[in-house]
């Protein structure tokens, strides 16, 4: 059975990396649509980087839609000094021939939940969370209509990439992470403690270029432009290779382990705004609300990656 997708995303090559990932499991995924997210780019790039990574696959007659193009009460962090001034720089990539769709992204997921069975719609976000959050205020009748939230956001043990305390997903937007985390929805969530053990080794990168088709050689490309800054900034034998998480949890859950805890956003601390404090030990009586994922296998990710990659052109 396939799993119906609403996608979140604000590309970024690793989440250009997701997207083909999902798009390459259409015997897992059906995706009904992308939601584009201010985050890593201002909304404009992310709404061309989306429709961008679907002509590459060849998927244009995905919708795409705006979302907004502010986080909740905030003003907009970006990330430009990881992916580049057009949020998704590296390879060429074809000039999309469609246009957004009509509409904007709150209402898309507001009506998709509502019209679709519940228990049937995934949220798969790769971004702030902005979009959903907005429709959960709005709409708070789609919380129980949601069939489960997989998100790759936040961080604990790895601690920040943003700041020293936060993941920049959660901190570009703390609120709407907080109010996702209290909705009540089953969650899971794929921080930075397991995407830093993903690593974009040169012969992984070598084995995805190998692949030969041009999404495969491609998502070689972008992330090469993608981990220079990660690389420096690590020392590490490859860069953290965060979005796939998402799909691959979905994909194949047993590549990871992590637990089920309380997962509570800072969204005013002088140090910490945006840290996401994950009660591991079971310390506090808080309730649980999120599955936190704590390690995953490295190769099987790849090469479970480099399976979905090889399915399309
Ligand atoms: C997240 O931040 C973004 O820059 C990446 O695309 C990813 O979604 C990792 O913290």
């Amino acid at each position: 059975m396939t799993r119906k997708l609403i996608v979140l995303t604000d590309p970024g090559q690793d989440q250009a990396a997701a997207l083909l990932m999902i798009l390459g499991a259409p015997q897992a995924f059906e995706v009904l649509g992308l939601v584009a997210t201010a985050g890593n780019i201002d909304l404009g790039y992310t709404i061309t980087n989306c429709l961008k990574v679907l002509e590459l696959a060849g998927r244009s007659d995905i919708p795409v839609f705006a979302g907004c193009p502010e986080p909740m009460t905030r003003r907009l962090v970006t990330a430009e000094h990881v992916h580049g001034p057009t949020g998704l720089d590296g390879p060429d990539l074809p000039e999309p021939t469609t246009a957004p769709a009509a509409g904007h992204g709150v209402d898309f997921i507001v009506d998709t939940l509502r019209q679709a069975e519940s228990g049937t719609v995934t949220i798969c976000s790769l971004s702030p969370l902005t979009n959903l959050a907005m429709a959960l205020v709005k709409a708070p009748d789609i919380a129980p209509r949601i069939r489960e939230i997989v998100a790759m956001a936040g961080a604990y043990f790895e601690v920040g990439n943003i700041t020293p305390s936060a993941e920049f997903n959660v901190y570009v937007d703390p609120e709407a992470a907080r109010i996702v985390l209290d909705a009540g929805i089953p969650t899971t969530l794929l921080p930075l403690d397991v995407t830093h053990e993903m690593l974009s080794t040169r012969s992984r990168l070598d084995a995805m270029r190998a692949l030969g088709n041009r999404c495969g050689v491609a998502t070689a490309e972008m992330l090469e432009f993608s981990e220079a800054f990660d690389l420096e900034k690590y020392g590490w034998d490859g860069a953290p290779l965060h979005g796939p998480c998402v799909p691959a949890f979905m994909l194949e859950p047993d590549i990871f382990t992590g637990r089920s805890i309380n997962v509570s956003v800072e969204t005013r601390g002088q140090l910490t705004e945006g840290m996401t404090v994950a009660d591991w030990w079971g310390i506090t009586d808080r309730p649980k609300n999120a599955f936190w994922v704590r390690h995953g296998n490295s190769d099987r990710y790849y090469s479970l990656l480099n399976s979905c990659l090889a399915n399309l052109p």
